[in-house]
């Protein structure tokens, strides 16, 4: 499909090893501006390692990754996350700051006006559906889990990144307020058009916000297309997870 889409992140021939034992090989992929893109895949399939090779946590063992055309270890690291929103379950939100601090946090950082800073927090707030003068002088652990994680998106989005990556962010939630926040992301998504990486293990979310799947298998991306070519894939993975979905409905 995108083929004439601008690249946003491109990876070539990517490996990353830790003592001598590569935990994602070979990696050959580009993310398009604008797309959703899921890496899906079981727990230690490389996922998370493959996303923390996008904003240099990590840096490739062997090829390299490029951002906006520029290879991640030729950035500046500051400059480099400053243009990369990250959302992940656990590691979250201060706890000894409001949410208005919270999600105004990297605004603060790139020094704007507190007036500024102020409305940009509230119109977030407004965004993931957290009406700002009940929530903004809460403390995280005046929330609950699914208004958590609405505040660890605004504040993704505060200083308006081009690329977000999210990181099994709305595993720890019930499964009613789950579908609500990924429907609701999904919308959000498209309106502003944002390049996001997102990963889950989880087929029915993959379904529900994916524009491409990527598939993740033993450190390997296996499979990579939109939902139909996913459904048609005949990869043992993919069949793997296609019958995860089915004896779901079957159950019904
Ligand atoms: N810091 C590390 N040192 C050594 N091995 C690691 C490290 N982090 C992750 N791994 C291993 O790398 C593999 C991929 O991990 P990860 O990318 O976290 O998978 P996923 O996010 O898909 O669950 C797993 O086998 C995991 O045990
Ligand atoms: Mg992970």
């Amino acid at each position: 499909m995108p083929q004439n889409h601008q690249i946003a992140v491109e990876f070539r021939d990517v490996t990353f090893s830790r003592n001598h034992r590569p935990l994602v090989s070979h990696l050959n992929f580009s993310i398009f501006q604008g797309e959703a893109l899921v890496l899906l895949g079981r727990s230690g399939s490389g996922k998370t390692t493959t996303m923390k090779l996008i904003n240099r946590l990590l840096t490739p063992t062997e090829g390299e990754v490029l951002f906006d055309g520029v290879p991640t270890t030729q950035w500046d690291e500051i400059k480099l996350r400053r243009k990369i929103g990250y959302v992940i379950q656990e590691i979250g939100l201060f706890p000894h700051f409001t949410v208005e601090r919270n999600v105004g946090l990297v605004p603060a950082l790139e020094g704007w006006k507190p007036k500024q800073i102020k409305m940009r927090v509230y119109e977030l707030l407004r965004l993931v559906g957290l009406e700002p003068e009940q929530f903004a002088g809460r403390y995280p652990n005046e929330l609950s889990g699914g208004q958590r994680q609405r505040v660890g998106v605004a504040r993704a989005l505060a200083a308006d990144p081009p690329v977000l990556l999210m990181d099994e962010p709305f595993g720890a939630l019930d499964p009613i307020t789950r579908l609500e926040i990924q429907q609701e992301f999904r919308r959000l998504q498209q309106e502003l058009g944002k390049t996001v990486v997102f990963v889950t293990h989880d087929i029915q979310e993959a379904f529900v916000l994916a524009s491409r799947i990527g598939l993740m298998y033993g450190g390997e991306l296996v499979v990579l297309g939109t939902k139909d070519e996913f459904m048609r894939s005949l990869h043992p993975e993919s069949l793997a997870f296609l019958q995860c979905l089915r004896s779901l409905q079957d159950n019904l």
